[in-house]
């Protein structure tokens, strides 16, 4: 093996604790010599999370491989958490797709049974959005993770200044096990420059999930430094600023493949390092608003009939925090008093972390949300959507990941408001 191994890390492989823990530590390591890694490096702080959240019937090798790592006692070292079910009886579904989601997730409880043994945290962590305080799996910066989840991996990076590379499902389980992940990409200082410079030029504050598309599309998997966003969002990382950051975040990881991004006089590492952060040589992107609009332009509508009215509308992918829900809340009972309404005019979930939910749960604007129609759920739009008879549905959402993944079209956040109120058609 070309890697250099740690004496610990060579008894692992050599199968001193297990024929299983030694197949995990080959794993890791042809993964690492892949990329070039020369060693691997131990796992810090933090929890780990898991991004496959759901049993689906066919996984079988997956089921097996964990009855294995169980029954060896090769367990993750530290707990975790997992990305949001895909399963919530609250969510609104015909007869027909209840029918269809009991047989495509019919190891779903099989599975979770699985988690738990291997090291969930609790029964509640279940949320791309570990990292909101409620949640609580918050890495410190310069943590190395095992993580997989995009959004939460571009979160980690970027607003937190951990280091993680953009893993694979059960890769970054494998990461939890043997403790130690190989050494490349972000989790160096060289891979972590930027080799983009987008310049914002727009003139007024860009919608978050627009942002972050126009830049995923334009640098694909590679590091943009973020120059002008600072007169938008402020140069202190508050959680409002957060919020908007976790939002584009997960559109610049999903219409690209970015890992990491840096905000200049905002993001931790640009704001201790400044320009030195940029590579010699980067590109240049300038975003102003006719290339949003050109963005935006550019999403195709695969719905059957474009015309149709639509029959759900997702909000919070990646899941809300606490703010956002209260603050989506203000925003609907506003919108749907201007439209003279009381009720919404079409179903719609807004999605949180269960914790971050429980929490809302207990205020006076939940109570209110209630009486609209809108639906609260801890559930995966993604993993709802990703079937035939969904698929189908014309349904809207502000999430560009979720549009870029599914069947479902994309409005920035006032359209939504808009239809959702019942104040547009
Ligand atoms: Fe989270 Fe599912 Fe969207 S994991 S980011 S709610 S696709």
């Amino acid at each position: 093996m070309a890697i250099n191994l740690t004496e610990s890390q060579s008894a692992l492989l050599k199968g001193e604790k297990g024929e299983t823990l030694a197949k995990v530590m080959k794993t890791l390591v042809m993964y690492g010599e892949a990329f070039g890694a020369e060693k691997m490096v131990p796992i810090t702080g933090g929890r780990g999370h898991l991004v496959t959240s759901f049993g689906l019937g066919v996984m079988k090798p997956v089921f097996s491989l964990l009855d294995g790592i169980i029954a060896e006692g090769a367990l993750a070292g530290q707990k975790f958490t997992v990305d949001p079910r895909p399963l919530d009886p609250n969510v609104p579904a015909n007869f027909l797709q209840k029918l269809f989601f009991k047989v495509m997730y019919s190891k779903q409880e099989y599975y979770e049974d699985q988690l738990r043994k291997l090291g969930l945290v609790n029964d509640d962590g279940f949320t791309c959005t570990c990292y909101m305080s409620q949640v609580g799996n918050i890495p410190g910066k310069g943590d190395v993770l095992s993580w997989a989840e995009s959004s939460a991996v571009v979160y980690a990076n970027s607003v937190l200044g951990a280091r993680c590379n953009r893993n694979s499902g059960i890769i970054e389980l494998f990461g939890s096990i043997a403790g130690c992940v190989p050494y490349f990409g972000l989790l160096t200082d060289e891979g972590r420059k930027a080799t983009w410079v987008v310049e914002i030029k727009t003139t007024k504050k860009p919608e978050a999930q627009l942002l972050g598309s126009a830049i995923g599309m334009k640098v694909m998997e590679d590091v943009p430094w973020i120059r002008g966003l600072d007169a938008w969002l402020g140069t202190n990382l508050d959680d409002a600023a957060a919020d908007y950051l976790k939002d584009m975040g997960a559109a610049t990881a999903s219409n690209g493949a970015v890992g990491l991004y840096h905000v200049e006089n905002l993001t931790p590492e640009a704001k201790e390092q400044g320009d030195a952060l940029i590579a010699p040589g980067a590109g240049t992107y300038v975003i102003d608003d006719a290339e949003l609009a050109r963005v935006k332009a550019g999403y195709p509508c695969i719905w059957k009939d474009p015309g149709a009215e639509p029959k759900l509308c997702f909000v919070g992918c990646p899941h809300l925090s606490l703010n956002q829900l209260r603050s989506w809340t203000a925003a609907l009972l506003d919108a749907l008093k201007t439209a003279g309404r009381t009720k919404i005019a079409i179903p719609v979930v807004f999605t949180a972390a269960p914790a971050v939910a429980a929490e809302f749960r207990k205020s006076p604007d939940f109570e209110a949300l209630k009486k609209t129609g809108v639906v609260v759920s801890s559930i995966c739009p993604l993993m709802y959507m990703n079937n035939p008879l969904c698929g189908k549905m014309p349904v809207i959402t502000n999430s560009n990941k979720l549009r870029t993944y599914t069947s479902s079209r994309y409005y920035t956040d006032d359209e939504i408001l808009k239809k959702i109120a019942g104040a547009a058609k």
